[in-house]
């Protein structure tokens, strides 16, 4: 088990009646809020009309980026940094899914910082501990960006998908209300509970030997709850409970709890987002196309016992069969899963992907170096790992 510091200093509100908080909490930060959103889903559903009387009660002054792209751009962050600069913007509001929460992310780094195009800050690499606070308003249960200090940020000029982090980057308080994901459809549920799962798996559950054991089950527990719960939400979407564990296993799947003495890894996630740079795909189905590849080709005689009892705790399949047999077993279980109780089609060639890019999408997802993970991954083996997915 390695030493570990826990702090995370987003306050949650979750539940059904709790957004009337909402102004309470923004006044703590100022009058002028920036109000970010996505393509409409909340005009749609009725949290815009929610969101902005509340805003109109508490005598705010309102601007907005609206129209963020699910992938966020780059550009689409410059020019909410540009709103902030021109106005005096005190706090961001953003309210969506991870999309948004991510460009607004985005935005309030570039806002305090010496640059007004984020992307320079992506390339910098260097940890954002100086933003303008971030509230969120969480609509969809996937990438545990209302409560982690990451934002995922994509410049098609380049195809090139990059994370920003750093403390700065998590929210100041963040608004869960399960009944905000009822409008959500069954693809997008799939995508975003393949996601969450794909958080424990592949940056701690599988990432190395520094195990914790309480941990572990913990991460485990988070896994059944998405296998349990998803299929539930994608067929009656406005069950309360199906939604409110999916959301809550969102926040818990990258919030720090659960990777409490562990070693980090994040084989897929690395591989994915290069598939979303170039083809613009949706994060969670990448991921379950790839994952049961990767678990195939990093199995061996060292990985078996681990990836068995992955299949054992996680699906429930047989316990006596021997490491190597449990370990298939474990990984038939999982593209079940992804492929048959989400539908989430197999491959990449039903996405219309080729081969045409393999080479220099491994080579960046390595980024010079390898990948770490139960396997060190180099260039040559993630572009093996794609082919597995076509
Ligand atoms: O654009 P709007 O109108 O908001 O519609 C969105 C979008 O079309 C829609 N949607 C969201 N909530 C809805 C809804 N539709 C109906 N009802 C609702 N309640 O769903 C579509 C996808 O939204 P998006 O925000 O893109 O999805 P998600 O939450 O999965 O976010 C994906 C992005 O987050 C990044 C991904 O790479 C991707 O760019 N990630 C961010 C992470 C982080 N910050 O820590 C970690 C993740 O691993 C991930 O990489
Ligand atoms: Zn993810």
């Amino acid at each position: 088990m390695n030493d570990f510091i826990f702090h995370n200093p987003d306050k949650v509100y979750f539940g059904k009646n709790l957004i009337g908080n909402l102004p309470r909490e923004l006044k703590k930060f100022g009058d002028k809020v920036l109000l970010v959103y996505g393509g409409g889903s909340i005009r749609r559903n009725g949290i815009y009309d929610t969101v902005t009387s509340l805003l109109k009660e508490g005598g705010f002054s309102v601007f907005e980026l609206s129209g963020v792209e699910p992938n966020p751009r780059h550009a689409t962050a410059n020019k909410g940094a540009a709103i902030c600069r021109r106005e005096g913007i005190d706090v961001i509001l953003a309210v969506g899914g991870g999309s948004t929460i991510d460009c607004a992310k985005g935005v309030a780094a570039t806002v305090v910082s010496d640059t007004d195009d984020v992307w320079d800050l992506v390339k910098a690499g260097e940890e954002i501990e100086r933003a303008l606070p971030i509230v969120a308003v969480l609509t969809n249960a996937a990438t545990g960006s209302e409560m982690d200090g990451w934002a995922v940020i994509s410049n098609m000029d380049t195809n090139e998908k990059l994370a920003l982090g750093g403390s700065g980057l998590i929210p100041r308080v963040a608004f869960e209300n399960p009944e905000y994901c009822y409008s959500l459809p069954a693809y997008q549920t799939a995508c975003g509970a393949f996601d969450i799962f794909n958080h424990v798996l592949d940056n701690y559950y599988l990432a190395g030997d520094a195990t914790f054991d309480m941990i572990l089950e913990f991460q485990e527990a988070v896994m059944r709850t998405v296998v349990k719960y998803a299929p539930i939400a994608m067929r009656e979407p406005k069950n309360y409970e199906a939604r409110a564990n999916l959301m809550w296993a969102s926040s818990m799947a990258l919030n720090t709890v659960l990777d409490a003495g562990t070693v980090h890894g994040c084989a897929c996630h690395a591989m994915e987002h290069e598939l979303s740079a170039y083809y613009d795909i949706t994060h969670g189905h990448g991921l379950a196309i790839l994952a049961p590849r990767w678990l195939r080709y990093v199995l061996n005689e060292t990985t078996a016992p681990a990836i068995a009892r992955f299949g054992v705790k996680v699906f429930g399949t047989d316990a006596s069969l021997p490491p190597m047999d449990g370990a298939l077993a474990a990984i038939a279980a999982l593209e079940t899963f992804g492929f048959e109780t989400l539908g989430l089609k197999g491959t990449l060639t039903e996405l219309g992907i080729d081969d045409t890019h393999f080479k220099a999408m491994a080579e960046h997802a390595c980024g010079g170096s390898v990948i770490t993970g139960p396997k060190a991954l180099a260039p040559a083996d993630v572009e093996a790992i794609y082919k597995m997915c076509l």
